[in-house]
Parts: structure tokens; C-alpha cells; sequence
């Protein structure tokens, strides 16, 4: 007896349900431009963070690690201890401070500014903080 009333219930939320959803997509269906896969296979707008993520693999892992770690390195027959981006210092110092250290170099630490554009280095900043240090 019970579980007829139940069986009614299910049939009465069911109906709701299906009704829902066929003037859900009545109504969606007209928002979807079918042209969408053509623009997301475009280059013409690269991500930022795709670009820094490169710019970082060929111009910064060899030293500081494909996840910021730093560390010990051998670099040209040198030893070179390179600071984490991850923790210490590297959460304390400011994005200037960053970009000034990419540019400029510091110590150890080599100069990008001829080899990358002011605003590859802004990515690069950014790209450390959200990647090495989730902000
Ligand atoms: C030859 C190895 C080497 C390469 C290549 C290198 N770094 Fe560094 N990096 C260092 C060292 C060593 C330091 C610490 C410098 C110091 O002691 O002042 C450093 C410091 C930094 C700092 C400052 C960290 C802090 O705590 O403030 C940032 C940011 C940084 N590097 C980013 C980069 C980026 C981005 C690249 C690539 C464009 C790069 N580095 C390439 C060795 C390297």
C-alpha cells in the first residue's frame, strides 16, 4: 500500500522532471552558436599562462625545476643553488621584485631582458604565482 503511494510519487516528480527538462532545452538550445569549435581551435588569441608555461619550460626549469622546487643544479659545469619559487623568500617578494630579477638578473640568476619582452616576463610572474604558489 505504502509502496503504491510511493510508485505515485515517483510518477508525479518524474513528470515534473521531464517537463522541466524539455523547456530547459527548448530555451538553451537557441543560445549554443554551433560555431564554437572553430574559434577554440584558433592560435589567434593564445592563452597567456600556455605561453608563460613555454617561456618558463625553455628559459627557467633547467635551474628552477618544472615545479619551481629550485635546488642543487649543474648548469655549463657550474653548481648553482637555486632558491625555491614555491616558498621562502619567493612568497614575500613583491611582482616587482620578480620582474625586476628576471629582467636584470641577480647573482647567480641570469638576465632576461633582451631575450624576453616585458610582458612575456609579466606572464612569467604571474604564471609563478598562480602555478608555484596558487595565488
Ligand atoms: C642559471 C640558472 C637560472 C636560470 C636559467 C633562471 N634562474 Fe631564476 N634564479 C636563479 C638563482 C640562482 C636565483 C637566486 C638569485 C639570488 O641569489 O639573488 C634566482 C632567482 C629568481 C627569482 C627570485 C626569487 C625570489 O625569491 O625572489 C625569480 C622570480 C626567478 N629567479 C625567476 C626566473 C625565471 C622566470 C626564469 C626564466 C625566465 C629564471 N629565473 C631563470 C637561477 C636561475
Amino acid at each position: 500500500m505504502t509502496s503504491a503511494k510511493f510508485a505515485a510519487l515517483i510518477l508525479v516528480v518524474g513528470c515534473f522532471a521531464t517537463a522541466c527538462n524539455t523547456s530547459g532545452t527548448l530555451t538553451t538550445n537557441h543560445t549554443q552558436p554551433s560555431a564554437s569549435p572553430a574559434t577554440a581551435t584558433a592560435t589567434a588569441t593564445p592563452d597567456p599562462s600556455a605561453e608563460a608555461r613555454l617561456d618558463f619550460r625553455k628559459n627557467c626549469e633547467d635551474c628552477h625545476g618544472d615545479r619551481g622546487q629550485g635546488g642543487p643544479v649543474e648548469i655549463e659545469g657550474r653548481k648553482v643553488k637555486v632558491p625555491s619559487l614555491r616558498d621562502g623568500h619567493a612568497l614575500n617578494h613583491t611582482d616587482e621584485k620578480f620582474v625586476k630579477q628576471i629582467s636584470e638578473g641577480d647573482d647567480e640568476m641570469p638576465a632576461f631582458k633582451d631575450k624576453l619582452s616585458a610582458e612575456e616576463i609579466n606572464d612569467l610572474v604571474r604564471f609563478i604565482r598562480k602555478e608555484f604558489q596558487g595565488k
